[in-house]
């Protein structure tokens, strides 16, 4: 098989792992995958995040903790929006989220989490004089957490990107001793998937892409 055909069939079956093994992670595969995100480019090659890897029990419980309360309420709030259901409907939906909710109170049971920081100070935010939400700033954050999870997947680990936690920066850095000034972009709890890799559920290449000029 061509090198081309095994790296599409990684990126095509990358997808979110919440149910994950409690088997440690090997020391050399845990710095390959570190050093994968390393290797993702930022503006001006800054690299203003750094990468904490979560394994102490205790502070796993607390992580959990505080994802669970953003958890449920990221649940409710989802719920909610479905206005006046029968009970069945809201159960049939609620248990949808069934793998997160178990991914959040799990959380302790997983070998490792990784907390992404950033210092927004160093950011390049070429976008945020437009009056619309920036999104450049995180340009330079998000590649390294992707590398991280597709070099994850091609040791045969699983994880997924969360943000929820990110509103708790303040408990994050009281407990995780980051600096004062500094973010929290993402929380990727990982290992050893329980499930099947693949395959992606994501809209056809002709809704998704044009050449020359927008299409409709
Ligand atoms: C910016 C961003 C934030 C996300 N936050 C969460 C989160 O807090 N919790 C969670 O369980 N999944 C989170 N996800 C995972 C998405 O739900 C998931 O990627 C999406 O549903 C597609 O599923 P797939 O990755 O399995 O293809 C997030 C993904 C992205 C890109």
């Amino acid at each position: 098989m061509p090198d081309s055909d095994a790296f599409y069939s990684l990126l095509s079956t990358t997808r979110s792992i919440r149910r994950i093994k409690d088997t440690p992670i090997e020391k050399d595969v845990l710095e390959r995958i570190c050093q994968a995100a390393i290797w993702a480019p930022s503006g001006g090659n800054r690299q203003p995040w750094r990468l904490i890897v979560v394994q102490d029990q205790k502070l796993k419980e607390q992580l959990s903790a505080l994802y669970v309360a953003e958890w449920d309420l990221y649940v409710d709030f989802n719920l909610k929006k479905l206005g006046q259901q029968p009970p069945e409907v809201l159960e049939k939906v609620r248990a949808q989220f069934g793998t997160g909710t178990d991914l959040a109170h799990g959380l302790a049971n997983i070998p490792a989490v990784a907390i992404f920081v950033h210092d927004p100070s160093a950011l390049y935010v070429t976008d945020a004089h437009l009056g619309r939400h920036p999104v450049v700033g995180g340009a330079s954050l998000y590649p390294a957490v992707q590398n991280f999870l597709l070099a994850a997947r091609a040791e045969g680990l699983g994880g997924v990107l969360t943000t929820l936690i990110c509103s708790r920066e303040k408990e994050l850095r009281e407990l995780l001793k980051f600096p004062e000034g500094w973010g929290v972009h993402a929380m990727v709890p990982f290992g050893y998937p329980k499930g099947q890799h693949g395959p992606l559920q994501r809209a056809p290449l002709s809704e998704m892409m044009s050449i020359d000029t927008w299409k409709s």
